[in-house]
């Protein structure tokens, strides 16, 4: 079969429209038949990729989207709750290719991180598999950068602190985040301006405007330029939060493991803007030489970056304003810890709207026009 006709849908969001971005810097257009829809422009230009594509369809035309080879979809759950069923119940089989969780976990899907699980996609095309999906951003970041210690299998178990950017609440999120600062900057501009001004003085106003009725918190539903917020995704019966639980699902699933690595933390909003970071706790199956280690870090993929566990080096390539926009995953802080020689630590950044969701997509309709 070949891949050709390709339908997008959700391309005019966040993550849609960096997967377009990449998706036209890459090439990869060239040879696709693509068409793109709507869920309320129906008949509107269609994005220039460069190729040319009909106006734009609706995005609930059934008959339509059963025409596709493969439809690539950052419309969210609820789109893919309500359109995939009905085209597999009307006997389409062609590929679907998802950035959201609704079909992640399902046994008749793959959750695509090529660099970390090429042999599970492969296996996957081979036994017949059309659901080809992205992980959740911290997962597909966390395997990006400890990828060299999954390969080896030398984890036995981890735990992985999160500092997560506002764009993983979405657009709304990083809008909200400026809001919040722009509130807190103008609020203190006088205080600002006045060099007798203290510390503590901007600290009592910064206090009294982010609790004031007036500050935006619509998306966070508390402040968090200044601040960090504990608790992403709903609570789980267990005490962890639907975020915390991927670490371990769809972490094991995506590595493929037969025996599940123990995975798991606390995740946490903080107020960067795209980029996830992660500390981690890694408990090894033996007490793995260093240059072993730092060794298998560095060459697990083509995007990984080592960083040694230097201040300067530390401070200028293992930050989210160091990465934002790259798909280069640095991993630092790496040294044995105190406990023994059978624990590392280790420290990651990783850019949540390229690898954490856009890339793996693109990556994945490629492989599949190469394989099938
Ligand atoms: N759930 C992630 C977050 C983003 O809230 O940061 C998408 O995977």
């Amino acid at each position: 079969m070949k891949i050709e006709n390709v339908g997008f849908i959700g391309w005019r969001g966040m993550v849609g429209s960096v997967l377009l971005d990449r998706m036209r810097a890459e090439g990869d257009f060239d040879g696709l038949a693509p068409e793109f829809y709507t869920t309320s422009q129906v008949g509107d230009a269609p994005p220039d990729v460069g190729c040319d594509a009909p106006p734009l369809k609706d995005a609930y035309d059934l008959a339509a989207l059963a025409r596709h080879d493969a439809i690539v979809t950052c419309q969210g759950g609820d789109y893919t709750k309500q359109v995939l069923h009905e085209l597999r119940k009307n006997g389409w089989t062609g590929y679907w290719i998802d950035a959201a969780r609704f079909k992640r976990m399902d046994d008749d899907s793959v959750i695509v991180l090529d660099p970390v699980n090429r042999d599970v996609i492969d296996r996957g095309i081979a036994s017949g598999v059309k659901n080809y999906i992205g992980g959740n951003c911290t997962v597909s970041l966390m395997l990006m950068g400890l990828g060299g210690l999954f390969q080896n299998d030398w984890v036995e178990w981890m735990t992985a602190m999160t500092y997560q950017s506002a764009s993983g609440a979405g657009a709304q999120g990083m809008i909200e985040l400026m809001h919040q600062m722009r509130a807190l900057s103008d609020g203190c501009s006088d205080l600002l301006s006045n060099p007798a001004s203290t510390a503590l003085e901007i600290d009592r106003k910064l206090s009294e405007i982010a609790g004031s009725d007036a500050y935006p918190t619509k998306t966070f539903g508390v402040p968090l330029a200044g601040s960090l917020i504990p608790w992403i995704d709903a609570p789980t019966e267990d005490g962890s939060t639907l975020e915390e639980w991927k670490g371990n699902a769809e972490g094991n699933k995506i590595l493929g493991t037969e025996r599940p690595i123990p995975i798991d933390g606390i995740c946490v909003r903080v107020g960067a803007m795209r980029c996830h970071s992660q500390a981690f706790t890694v408990k090894l199956r033996a007490d793995v030489p260093m240059d072993e280690i730092e060794d298998a870090l560095a060459k697990a993929n083509d995007w990984v970056s080592f960083v040694p566990n230097e201040m300067q080096a530390t401070r200028e390539q293992l930050s989210p304003a160091a990465v934002t926009g790259t798909l280069t995953v640095p991993v630092g802080r790496v040294r044995k810890l105190r406990m023994g020689g059978d624990f590392l630590g280790a420290f990651s950044v990783g850019d949540q709207l390229l690898w954490g969701a856009a890339e793996p997509l693109r990556r994945v309709l490629n492989i599949l026009r190469e394989s099938v």
